[in-house]
């Protein structure tokens, strides 16, 4: 029998800075789907990607110095860029879509085309308020308190002539497809943009840009580029073959099963995408889903506030199947959550050490201890003291299975950590140290209690797989469980492991964290990665105002010869030199350079120094002109290095 389909997304990312945490959520949710999908049968199809082009991308290169697309790959291809971050992640995405593949851009002209001859988008002139950041133009009536609706930035006048969409000849339709149909979900999304958006009025979208050059050209119109939203919505049906010879599942796949997006940009999905599509006379993904955003101190984690949570540092900390497992265990899909540190460590501590961590070892080092690694088949049942467990492993599956098709993976979660805690309870209510005091009266019994803890921990096991696909693997294989009882047909059956099974001990899979040693680790990390990701080497900028030379040439620098150095007392920043400047007179300088130099290995040297200064008084001591040195910063710390000249040259010799 032909499998049946599951065609997913996620958002495909700007690649405008690195990702942070937030982005790795929606990844990791869309992943655990597609995993969960293909283990209960599925012909799955998970698309990510990246959304290349735009104004915004194209400011960054030019900062940096290089192409948009070298900007880009480096983000992208580069190392600890966005490809490598799904790799760590153990992402399984099928398919990676990049907007500035080469099938994908000539896909996005015929797009546009059709469009612009089905009469959909037709010229005009673009005046209104634009916001960078977001890549959004925006009528006066849109804004909120003047500023950009979605990010809240500032907006700037725009006058240019355009391409737009008639989005308003779809605003009923677009209506009735929300608030008729489940496209959209959570429900409370829909309230939002029937009442924010269409019910205003939905005005027709300016589709082309001719302000900067960074996107897909319009073929049939020079100097204008397709509006970046346009050019990464289609990215879901390009990534099949839409209109190109790349890919040819589109009639395998189109219609999406489900879009996950970031409530931000439900905007994009549930208006102006199905409007598209309409006009295209393409069929509409079946579902949008607007999760929620993870916050930082209340606010959302963005690049631009700097408060980035780097899933590097963490996946390398805690291990990457903990901070999945984070991720979905802790928030609600659908709402806001608040990030910390704090409550990752937690999570870890006590679902995954305590629960599970300790259900798998105790269980796995009792069959070892008391039966060898190997149960006997004779076993004796207790009905009374096994049902509700027994019950509860056997409905585990369609309890779980209920809240995965909801995209309730903290409540799915919850169903799995419910019976995890059930079990630890019942090693408790069956003290398995007690019977195995009389081995010969008690041996079947114990045996039995064994057993039903190792279905626990294999139906938990096989469940978890697309939350911590690793984790979970490991936990199967210390368990023994073959490979038919790894299936998602046998973890909706109880006793579908073989009772004389073997168990094979290994590595602890969740250690304890020690919560404030792990903190202040994660401190150090943040400061080290701070510092890496600062310049090399900052220069002073060079003055541009001119001086002319005769004031250049009243400055009097000398070669000067240190005869002695000390610090000054009750002062960490000033050290005290006495120097021959070659009149014949000593001369006293006082510099505030202690923290760079130790006295002692200044005297001798040959140094310059500007000698026609007023004297000034530091720390109550007289000082005579300053001494010249080189300052510039490295890895965000200052450096000085005093101008030390060839000891050749004899006190008194001017510089010129
Ligand atoms: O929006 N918590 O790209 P993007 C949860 N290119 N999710 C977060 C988050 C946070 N703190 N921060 C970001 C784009 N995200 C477009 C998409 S699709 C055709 C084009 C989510 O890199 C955000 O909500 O700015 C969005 O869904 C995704 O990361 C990509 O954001």
């Amino acid at each position: 029998m032909e499998k049946k389909r599951f065609y997913i997304t996620t958002p495909i990312y700007y690649p405008s800075d690195k990702l942070h945490i937030g982005h790795t959520y929606c990844t990791v949710a869309t992943d655990a789907m597609a995993r969960y999908k293909r283990l209960s049968g599925y012909d799955v199809l998970f698309l990510t990607g990246t959304d290349e082009h735009g104004q915004k991308i194209e400011d960054k290169a030019k900062e940096a110095g290089v192409t948009p697309k070298e900007f880009v790959d480096k983000i992208v291809t580069g190392e600890r860029g966005v490809l490598d971050l799904w790799k760590l992640m153990n992402i399984s995405n099928d398919r990676f879509i990049r907007t500035t593949d080469d099938y994908h851009v000539s896909a996005i002209q015929k797009i546009f085309k059709k469009m612009y001859e089905n009469g959909d988008i037709y010229k005009g002139k673009y005046v209104g308020k634009y916001c960078k950041p977001c890549e959004s133009f925006w009528t006066e009536s849109q804004l909120v308190d003047g500023k950009c609706p979605d990010c809240g930035r500032e907006v700037q006048d725009a006058e240019e002539e355009a391409y737009f969409f008639r989005l308003s000849k779809y605003a009923d339709k677009v209506q009735r497809l929300l608030e008729d149909t489940d496209f959209l979900e959570p429900r409370s999304r829909v309230n939002e943009m029937v009442n924010n958006f269409i019910k205003p009025g939905l005005e027709d979208l300016c589709v082309s840009r001719t302000s900067f050059t960074w996107g897909v050209p319009v073929d049939f119109d020079p100097g204008h580029v397709v509006y970046v939203w346009v050019d990464a919505l289609f990215n879901y049906t390009t990534a099949l073959g839409f209109l190109n010879d790349k890919y040819d599942d589109y009639e395998k796949f189109w219609p999406a099963d489900v879009h996950f997006v970031g409530k931000e940009i439900v905007r994009f999905h549930s208006i102006i995408w199905p409007a598209m599509l309409m006009s295209m006379g393409m069929p509409l993904p079946k579902k949008v889903f607007g999760h929620g955003w993870l916050l930082l101190d209340g606010g959302k984690m963005s690049k631009s506030k700097g408060n980035v949570v780097d899933p590097y540092i963490l996946a390398e900390m805690f291990g990457v199947d903990a901070l999945r497992f984070f991720l979905l265990r802790t928030f609600p899909f659908g709402s806001d959550g608040n990030f910390s540190n704090e409550a990752l460590i937690n999570t870890i501590n006590v679902d995954l050490a305590n629960d599970l961590g300790n259900l798998l070892s105790r269980t796995v080092s009792m069959v070892g201890k008391y039966f060898n690694g190997t149960l006997p088949a004779d076993q004796a049942e207790d009905a009374e003291k096994d049902a509700e467990l027994v019950e509860l492993i056997s409905s585990l599956r369609s309890r779980y299975e209920e809240q995965m098709e909801k995209f309730a993976f903290q409540n799915a979660l919850s169903e799995i950590f419910k019976v995890i805690s059930r079990a630890n309870k019942y090693i408790d209510e069956n003290a398995p140290w007690v019977l195995a005091k009389d081995m010969e009266q008690n041996g079947p019994r114990l045996a039995r209690v064994m057993y039903n803890l190792l279905e626990v921990l294999r139906v938990c096991g096989i469940l978890l797989i697309p939350f911590i696909p690793d984790s979970a693997a490991k936990v199967l294989d210390q368990i023994g469980a073959c490979e038919s009882c790894r299936t998602w047909e046998s973890a909706g059956v109880y006793g579908s492991l073989s009772a004389t099974v073997t168990v094979q001990r290994g590595e602890n899979l969740f250690p304890r964290v020690d919560m404030e040693k792990a903190l202040d680790q994660l401190d150090e990390a943040a400061q080290a990665a701070k510092k890496a990701a600062l310049p090399d080497l900052e220069l002073e900028p060079q003055l541009t105002e001119q001086v002319d030379f005769d004031t250049f040439c009243k400055s009097d620098f000398r070669a000067v010869k240190v005869k002695a150095c000390e610090n000054v007392k009750k002062s960490n920043k000033l050290l005290k030199f006495t120097l021959d400047d070659g009149t014949g007179t000593d001369r006293q300088i006082l510099s505030g350079i202690a923290q760079f130099y130790k006295p002692e290995d200044l005297v001798g040297k040959t140094l310059v120094a500007i000698v026609n200064l007023p004297p000034r008084k530091m720390m109550g001591q007289e000082s005579c002109g300053m001494l010249i040195s080189a300052v510039h910063t490295e890895k965000g710390e200052e450096k000085l290095n005093l101008l030390m000249i060839d000891d050749k040259i004899p006190a008194g010799a001017k510089m010129c």
